[in-house]
């Protein structure tokens, strides 16, 4: 026997998924919209709401590295997902460091044991958020990483969500 469920709380009951923290330039945005398009030409999605200045500054730069965020950092996931970069440098503000990155133009969060670096091959308009598809141009991990200790999202929006450890 099933109910009907509210459509607009289906991200509430669907399998949880992850959550990264996205550099864009100087800037750092955490993103629940990150997926896999292609893994034969490994082809990345992340989904930016307009309004964010994460969106603009990612139409200028076509670059962005996707940083996996483990358990531990899971203020630094909400104070990112929670201050715009507008007016705030938020490597600052949160103590994360940053490394260049090696083939495109912005920084590898260290902390993250997972980083991969991608540029912007094709765009798309999909509800209110702009897709952008990236090529993975490069992919750091350190030896001892444990996909296990990755943060899960699951939620209908960035002020009504939950957090939650894989293990
Ligand atoms: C857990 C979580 C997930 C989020 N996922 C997204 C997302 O996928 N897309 C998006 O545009 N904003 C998302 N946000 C909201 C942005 O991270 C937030 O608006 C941020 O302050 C924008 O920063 P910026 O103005 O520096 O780009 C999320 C926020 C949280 C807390």
């Amino acid at each position: 026997m099933k109910s009907e469920y509210p459509i607009d709380q289906t991200g509430e009951i669907f399998p949880h998924f992850p959550v990264v923290l996205t550099t864009i330039g100087d800037n750092i945005i955490t993103l629940e919209f990150v997926q896999f398009f292609s893994f034969e030409s490994p082809i990345i999605g992340i989904g930016i709401n307009s309004d964010n200045y994460s969106h603009q500054l990612l139409k200028e730069e076509k670059e962005f590295v996707i940083n996996i965020p483990t358990t531990e950092l899971i203020d630094e996931v909400k104070f990112c997902g929670n201050n715009s970069g507008r007016n705030l440098d938020k490597f600052s503000a949160t103590g994360l460091t940053s490394k260049p990155s090696e083939i495109i133009n912005s920084w590898l969060i260290e902390e993250c044991p997972i980083n991969i670096e991608c540029r912007v091959i094709q765009e798309e308009r999909i509800g209110n958020c702009d897709w952008f598809f990236g090529e993975i141009m490069k992919v750091h991990v350190t030896e001892d990483h444990n996909r296990l200790n990755a943060l899960l999202y699951s939620g209908n929006s960035a002020q009504d969500f939950k957090l939650r450890e894989l293990k």
